[in-house]
């Protein structure tokens, strides 16, 4: 505005020039004003510093999570290292390498979200077994493969339609049912605690050949609790000796090497370990729920 004052009517020279000669004055004092409020601080009387502060808000690890990363840690210990694998799948991995052919029978043990052009969300972890085996041959494996799984399943507090999974895969020569049982002792012992045992009984799995379910020994050493309706022990896993056509369709030769393999439900093995009663829990987000477990 100063600048301009040589092109205004002589006349009106006087009065532009006075008034932005007064804006002028203005600005500055309101800017040193400024600069001397900042270069002194908040003092005594703006900012009461006995007052407690605002926490901020941190986030945590969803429980699953911190159970899935509680098993791997164990497993890691016995020499698994981590091997993750796709969501989506193929039927022809989901299934029929796993010796699941189409129209097989045994495809109703998972309720299955089809997708377009032969593809699934996968229903367990056991596809990777497939894809880590077409990886790492002829090599021996020791993996586990944890994610999550998908199903097409009526809702209720133990049915969710996703959930997650840790499976476990180990092949070489020597390995046998025992080594299975074993391992997943030492797991039992350091996931839930030292004084729980582990049992097999037999099952059916397409792709285990023995297959088991493996259950863990109950808090209650059977006296009737409700979460194990008394019978003193808890189902966690599925598991058994990997079928010799698997291992073929893995590129592995079932005479020079067995494997054994699980699947594991990390939704269930958190719901042990914490006592929760109700897996919608684990998906409904409710931070009172959540809260409990950071
Ligand atoms: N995939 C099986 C299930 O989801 C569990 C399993 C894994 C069983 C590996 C045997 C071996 O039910």
């Amino acid at each position: 505005m100063l600048a301009l004052i040589p092109s205004v009517e002589p006349s009106e020279r006087a009065s532009v020039g006075q008034s932005a000669n007064s804006v002028k004055t203005e600005l500055q004092s309101e800017y040193d004003a400024a600069m001397s409020a900042l270069s002194t601080g908040p003092t005594a009387e703006s900012l009461d510093v006995t007052l407690p502060g605002v926490p901020p808000v941190v986030g945590g690890l969803h429980v699953t999570r911190q159970t899935m990363y509680e098993i791997q840690c164990i497993f890691a210990t016995m020499g698994f290292t981590v091997f993750e694998s796709n969501e989506v799948e193929t039927d022809e991995y989901n299934f029929q390498l796993l010796n699941i052919p189409p129209e097989h029978p045994s495809r109703d043990m998972w309720d299955t979200m089809y997708l377009e052009e032969g593809q699934v969300l996968r229903t367990h972890t056991s596809p990777g077994q497939i894809r880590a085996m077409q990886r790492f041959h002829p090599e021996p494996i020791r993996i586990i493969l944890p994610g999550r799984c998908y199903r097409y399943e009526a809702i209720d507090a133990s049915h969710e339609s996703i959930l997650f999974q840790v499976e476990g895969l180990a092949i070489g020569t020597g390995i046998t049912l025992a080594s299975l049982k074993g391992v997943f002792e030492a797991f039992a012992r350091q996931f839930f605690g030292k004084d729980r045992g582990v049992r097999f009984r037999g099952h059916y799995f397409p792709f285990t050949e023995p297959s088991v379910e493996i259950d863990i020994s109950c808090n209650c050493e059977g006296r009737g609790c409700p979460v194990c309706k008394g019978t003193g022990w808890l189902e966690l896993s599925g598991g058994g000796m990997v079928h010799p056509i698997v291992l073929e369709n893995g590129g592995y030769d079932p005479a020079e090497v067995t494997g054994f393999a699980f699947g594991m439900g990390a939704d269930r093995a958190a719901m042990l370990k914490h006592n929760i009663e109700d897996i919608r829990l684990l998906y409904t987000n409710d931070l009172r729920f959540l809260e409990q477990f950071t």
